[in-house]
């Protein structure tokens, strides 16, 4: 298999790279991570790329041409997949449409429930008897491109923020790579 040079996007802790890290060493699993590009120079997922001797690139979004800076890298390093994970920005429309390959997001709940910031507090402020983690590809609309895969668990009376976000967080470390798998099934 020859497996698709991927960058994976991050602002923070990098769980879901550490997984996506973990699985991409199995040779059937079809991405290799050729790429790790952060927006914070203090996320913890940094230190995984360095461990893991994975290219890393930190980016400035308030510098002008930040994007044409990741596009140049991403065709230097041959990227044919992006995957979004924890990566806190949007990324524009030119951007979307200059990389023109697949762009993948992991958010954490049941899009399109609780699109965009501070999910956990507004799902436990609603009555939801449910929630999880939804995969899907990027268009220019926040949250809202083609669902690819979704984990449901029900919310118990005792739940707070924290526990939602460990319950959340453990269905995404296996949603993220079945969704790679499925969205590369056929080829
Ligand atoms: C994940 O829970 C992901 O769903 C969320 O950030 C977390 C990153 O965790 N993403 C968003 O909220 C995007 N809107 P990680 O850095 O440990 O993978």
């Amino acid at each position: 298999m020859v497996k698709k040079n991927t960058c994976i996007f991050i602002s923070g802790e990098g769980s879901n790279l550490k997984t996506l890290i973990n699985n991409s060493r199995n040779h059937n699993f079809p991405i290799k991570i050729s790429l790790v590009i952060s927006n914070n120079a203090n996320a913890k997922g940094i230190l995984l790329a360095k461990k893991n001797s994975i290219p890393f690139i930190i980016i400035d979004t308030k510098r002008r041409y930040f994007e044409n800076f990741i596009l140049a890298n991403l065709k230097k390093y041959k990227i044919s997949l992006i995957c979004l994970a924890g990566y806190m920005k949007v990324l524009s429309k030119k951007f979307l449409n200059s990389y023109g390959k697949m762009i993948i997001n992991i958010h954490p709940s049941l899009l399109p429930k609780f699109k965009g910031l501070n999910t956990f507090e507004r799902i436990l402020k609603s009555d939801e008897k449910k929630t999880g983690c939804t995969v899907h590809f990027v268009n220019e609309k926040l949250d809202a491109g083609m669902i690819i895969i979704q984990k449901i668990f029900f919310i118990e009376k005792d739940d707070n923020e924290e526990i939602l976000k460990k319950k959340t967080q453990k269905l995404e470390h296996k949603a993220f790579s079945e969704a790679i798998i499925k969205i590369f099934r056929y080829s």
